[in-house]
């Protein structure tokens, strides 16, 4: 789940919160915005967590935990690990200081969704918003807007690794220059299908390491084991073409080779690609071109 609005644009607060409310059941913020500052941060406030949020967490996490095995790549596996977040809702300054000496990034807590430039200069600056409040348990196993479960548990293990770490700076500066190019939705394709339902290669076959996948009950084992959707050979431009579904399992998940390819391939100007991709047709999500294969069916994980 991406952490901002990819079709809003640049706005004032004013409108954001409006667009935000239309959005939202009856019109209302899931987030406290009252106390954010200008750039939609506020104080994480451990004391306010219940102990039954808290077991919430730990179900969340034990339940996850198990489905990673086989699935989820090593790194973030390893990650996770060292992260030692499996009892309690975690402390992002803790976490950050860690984080920071890993790959000079930190986390900032945000009451939900923040408008895009905020996001990307977020990105750009090496700051990950964590959304500070967790779902209620009857969204145990599906939740629409992301909360603490999915932005820490599904991003944070990643930032750990310099070449992620890069990308989503990297991201965050495109992101940035997209906004006053006019290609937003294109660049948000890119965010969706690698850093939300990314799938990569490795020598045992297909693993996940997109946070939308990761932090979700049914999704993980889908995207690797169902003949439903296709596992296509990534590349930035057919992500940059192809529409995605938010309210349902993936049809199409794009694989990389490793966080390497991810990186040299989304590092040149987008400029010339948004002006090329603005004159042509989008994909529909089940789209298989000519040529294209099932790499799941390929690797024999099928
Ligand atoms: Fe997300």
């Amino acid at each position: 789940m991406e952490g901002f609005d990819a079709y809003a644009g640049a706005v004032s607060h004013d409108e954001f919160f409006k667009t935000l409310a239309e959005k939202s059941d009856g019109g209302k913020l899931r987030g406290d915005y009252s106390c954010a500052d200008a750039q939609y941060v506020v104080q994480q406030d451990m004391s306010l967590y219940t102990p039954e949020q808290q077991a919430l967490w730990r179900r969340l996490y034990e339940r996850q935990a198990r489905l990673l095995q086989g699935r989820a790549c090593d790194l973030f596996i390893e990650s996770l690990a060292a992260l030692d977040a499996s009892s309690e809702i975690p402390n992002f300054d803790k976490t950050s200081d860690a984080l920071e000496k890993a790959t000079g990034w930190r986390l900032v807590a945000v009451p939900g969704l923040v408008p895009d430039q905020t996001f990307f200069e977020h990105l750009a600056s090496r700051r990950f918003p964590v959304t500070v409040w967790l779902r209620e348990p009857h969204e145990f196993d599906y939740i629409v807007e992301p909360d603490v479960f999915h932005d820490f548990f599904g991003h944070v293990p990643l930032l750990f690794n310099p070449i992620v770490a890069d990308y989503l700076q990297q991201y965050g500066q495109g992101g940035l220059k997209a906004l006053k190019l006019g290609g937003l939705k294109n660049l948000a394709r890119l965010y969706w299908y690698t850093i939300e339902f990314g799938l990569v290669e490795s020598p045992q076959g297909l693993r996940v390491y997109g946070a939308g996948i990761l932090s979700s009950g049914g999704e993980i084992e889908y995207c690797l084991s169902s003949k439903s959707p296709r596992r296509i050979g990534f590349s930035t431009e057919r992500v940059m073409r192809t529409l995605y579904k938010i309210d349902s399992y993936q049809e199409s998940y794009f694989v990389i080779r490793d966080f390497q390819q991810l990186f040299d391939e989304t590092a040149p100007d987008f400029t010339p690609v948004y002006e090329r991709l603005s004159k042509l047709e989008d994909y529909p999500a089940n789209t298989l071109l000519p040529g294209e294969v099932d790499l799941a069916a390929n690797l024999g994980s099928n």
